[in-house]
């Protein structure tokens, strides 16, 4: 694409919220990456959020380049913003504090998490994300009720379950962890496991789609007994796959169990469809609300309790948003409380 074009899609990209209650904060929000469903969701949270709080707040789009982001925190930082936000790429999140606090700017990082000796060194810094422990075991715990409830889902019958993994970026938390406990969660329920496959898919649809064709013809299709996946959009590609072989469209006796993470709609909506066992809710609504109250009230130099902000605290820096299974069961709750990112928030 020429690069005109493309500065013209990144400038569509910005979107400014019309406050409703005049305040003149500024919050300069660096996403890793616009192409992204789960930052996406977050990033609508965030709009919504600071159109009730009132203020102005611009997105640019990372692009998943550590030097494009750094110029974006650059660029914010010129422009005299009251407040950033950022979801790193890499290493972003040092250099924004680096850069933040000689100006006393406040710095939120959302998703991926930084090493709590970079938090340490700033006092208006905080981190608002979700234990990857509990998203790792509770998608396993999906994949225990459901080989518990379904002995006939042992197809070769030998008393182990063949899985493939497919795995988010490497070096993100979420990727590693995630990896490890959606596996303990099942050892632990007492379930003999063979990993028939495992890939990096860097949380994309069409990579998960790709690496599962892969496995597709390496293994065969009446071969692999469950899909195991860090996020939704890879396990949504996954079942794409799936579906080109005839499995996951509906049929009961051509299903292979897939779990995801992260609840985002297209994901619920697979559910709905019967084509996804089971997600962990990755709560967007909350990450986003969060980030935008203390960006406003650290700016305006309050303390960030919650008082201030109407969420916890610990340790002065962190905001820990609890994830929450989602089943057949209590799918309906999710659907309707995903029109929540759009609807109309309380004034904090
Ligand atoms: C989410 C993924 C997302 C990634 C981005 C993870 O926490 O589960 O869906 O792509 O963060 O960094
Ligand atoms: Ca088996």
């Amino acid at each position: 694409m020429k690069k005109s074009l493309l500065l013209l899609i990144a400038v569509l990209f910005i979107f400014s919220a019309s406050p409703a209650i005049s305040s003149d904060i500024f919050i300069g929000t660096c996403v890793y990456k616009f192409n992204d469903t789960h930052l996406t969701e977050i990033r609508k949270s965030m709009l919504e959020e600071m159109r009730l709080q009132g203020g102005e707040i611009v997105f640019s789009d990372g692009e998943n380049s550590q030097p494009i982001q750094q110029d974006q925190i650059d660029g914010y930082i010129t422009k005299g913003v009251d407040a950033l936000v950022i979801m790193p790429i890499g290493t972003t999140a040092e250099y924004a504090i680096e850069k933040a606090k000689p100006e006393d700017i406040p710095v939120v990082i959302v998703n991926r998490e930084p090493d709590p000796e970079i938090l340490k060194t700033y006092d208006k810094v905080w981190y608002i994300g979700s234990h990857a422990e509990e998203s790792g075991l509770q998608s396993g715990q999906i994949l225990v009720d459901y080989f518990k409830a379904h002995k006939e889902a042992d197809k070769n019958k030998d008393g182990k379950i063949q899985y493939i993994m497919l795995c988010g970026e490497q070096g993100h938390q979420d990727t590693t962890i995630r990896t490890e406990y959606s596996v303990k969660a099942l050892k632990d329920a007492g379930f003999e496991l063979e990993e028939l496959g495992r890939d990096v898919a860097d949380w994309e649809k069409v990579k998960g789609f790709d690496k599962m064709k892969g496995f597709l013809s390496s293994f065969g299709v009446e071969n692999i007994e469950a899909v195991i996946s860090n996020n939704d959009d890879m396990a949504l590609g996954a079942i794409e796959a799936l579906k080109a072989e005839g499995y996951n469209s509906g049929d009961n006796s051509k299903f292979i169990p897939v779990v995801g993470v992260d609840a985002t709609s297209p994901a619920l909506e697979a559910m709905e469809k019967g084509e996804l066992l089971g997600t962990v809710l990755n709560d967007a609504y909350n990450q986003g609300a969060a980030a935008v109250r203390i960006a406003i009230k650290a700016a305006d130099g309050n303390e960030i309790n919650k008082n201030t902000i109407g969420y916890e605290v610990t340790d002065g820096k962190y905001i820990w948003i609890p994830y929450r299974k989602v089943t057949k069961e209590n799918l309906k709750e999710f659907i309707l409380n995903k029109d929540l990112i759009l609807k109309p928030r309380e004034k904090f």
